[in-house]
């Protein structure tokens, strides 16, 4: 167990990623079983990786159904070709959906819309979510730079679903994934701070020692846009899940 840290967002230190991932995963499988309709709000990136391998793992042994549950992920790639294998609805089809038996009607993210359809499709995401009933369980992971989603450094607290331009960063950070940063869409579409925020439960994870000096400004510094992931400080239910690397900056 973790020690008692002094941060302005709860926090749980795990051993390893791994058991951080199977434990969001325990949270995940005792809401379902107690509420199986859930609606979740859904992360790419390296970081849910083993969180999404467990929920799989736990699915084949009959120990989690998906079955009525309902999904929207934070955000996707603009100007990608529908289908396009680097896209999140790509990434998260090969990751999970099609190892689950979440329906794939029930499975949203933005659609990687031309730019100049941006504002419409992100007025029919926000209304979607809002037909759902809105988020129960947000899992989120965080950028080198402290976004959530795409909500880079500087977004509005109050932001809801839009087109966004990404960071010189996040660029360079998704580089690998399209073969060289000339490659990276310049633009996404994200779930804003607000939409966010409007979720009923919120778990982020953050792993390895690239990510110390943002957690530590997320969980430790004043909320500012200048650092999104602290804007999660004024939620009702909000938890970060770190291993001892990304925790190494933390003060007892
Ligand atoms: C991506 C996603 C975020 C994610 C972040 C961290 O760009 N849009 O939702 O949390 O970057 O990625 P990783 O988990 O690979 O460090």
């Amino acid at each position: 167990m973790s020690p008692t840290l002094r941060t302005r967002i709860a926090c749980t230190v795990y051993p390893s990623p791994r058991a951080a991932a199977l434990a969001v995963a325990d949270e995940l499988r005792v809401r379902l079983a107690g509420y199986p309709s859930l609606v979740l709000g859904l992360p790419t990136g390296n970081t849910p990786v083993p969180f999404y391998q467990e929920l799989i793992r736990l699915h084949r042994a009959s120990l989690l159904s998906l079955a009525q549950a309902t999904s929207f992920n934070l955000d996707e790639y603009l100007g990608l070709a529908p289908g396009d294998p680097r896209s999140f609805r790509a990434w998260m089809q090969a990751q999970l959906f099609s190892q689950v038996d979440l329906p794939a009607n029930r499975t949203h993210l933005p659609d990687p819309v031309e730019p100049a359809a941006a504002a419409e499709e992100s007025r029919r995401y926000e209304l979607l979510i809002r037909e759902a009933g809105g988020v129960d369980w947000m899992l989120l992971g965080i950028g080198r730079n402290g976004h959530i989603g795409f909500n880079e450094p500087g977004s509005p607290r109050t932001s809801r679903t839009r087109l966004v331009e990404l960071e010189a960063k996040t660029i360079a950070d998704a580089a690998k994934t399209f073969g060289g940063e000339q490659h990276v869409p310049r633009r996404a579409i994200t779930m804003g701070i607000g939409t966010i925020l409007e979720a009923r439960a919120i778990r982020v994870m953050a792993f390895g020692s690239a990510k110390a000096e943002i957690v530590q400004r997320a969980l430790t510094g004043e909320p500012t846009e200048l650092v999104p992931a602290s804007l999660l400080a004024g939620h009702a239910d909000v938890r970060f899940l770190l291993d001892t690397e990304s925790a190494r900056l933390l003060s007892q």
